[in-house]
């Protein structure tokens, strides 16, 4: 079964980086993650999950509406990669937390992509464990200039394992 792509959005943002990361592994499905969708996840061996940060370092809206949903999906066999967005400058007390959020969820399963956090400049953030991103992180509000090249190298380093 190919890799399926799951992500969740506010404003569009996270959809762009799904297509995006999408076209660099060939045979990758993506999904708008919602109630129709969540389920799809058990399907897939190999699974991407991306999250944008709302209000104060929570879930954007539509992955609180289908939290209970999405913890009750059985993921632990899965291999994951997990990608987040947020805002350094706005918000450079929860940067990029939701990715964190999710991360705590799923942390069981063999998750893998974490990233450096340099280049970089904040605070704190939910998504650092053990002095790395646990994920890709994309900040479209202040380093759009810098996100083709975070997701050509990181999808070149999950390649073999992801697809
Ligand atoms: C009201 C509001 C609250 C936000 N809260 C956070 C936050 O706590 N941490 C963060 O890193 N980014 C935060 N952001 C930035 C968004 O995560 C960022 O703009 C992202 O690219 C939106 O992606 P989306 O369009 O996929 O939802 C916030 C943005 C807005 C407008």
């Amino acid at each position: 079964m190919a890799t399926g792509i799951f992500y969740t959005t506010s404003t569009g943002n996270a959809g762009e980086i799904a297509r995006a990361i999408s076209e660099k592994l060939d045979g990758s499905e993506v999904f708008e993650l919602n109630t129709d969708t969540v389920t799809e996840m058990a399907n897939f061996d190999k699974v991407i999950i991306g999250v944008s940060t709302w209000g104060d370092g929570e879930l954007n809206d539509d992955f609180e509406d289908i939290w209970d949903e999405f913890c009750n999906v059985d993921l632990s066999s899965k291999t994951i990669a997990l990608f987040g967005l947020g805002d350094q400058e706005g918000y450079p007390d929860e940067f990029c937390s939701a990715l964190g959020i999710v991360y705590e969820q799923v942390k069981n399963a063999n998750v893998i992509g974490s990233t450096s956090t340099d280049g970089y400049e904040f605070d704190s953030s939910k998504a650092v464990v053990d002095g790395k991103f646990v994920g890709l992180v994309i900040d479209e509000d202040n380093q759009d200039d810098l996100t083709e090249d975070r997701i050509s190298n990181w999808c070149e380093e999950i390649k073999s394992e992801i697809l």
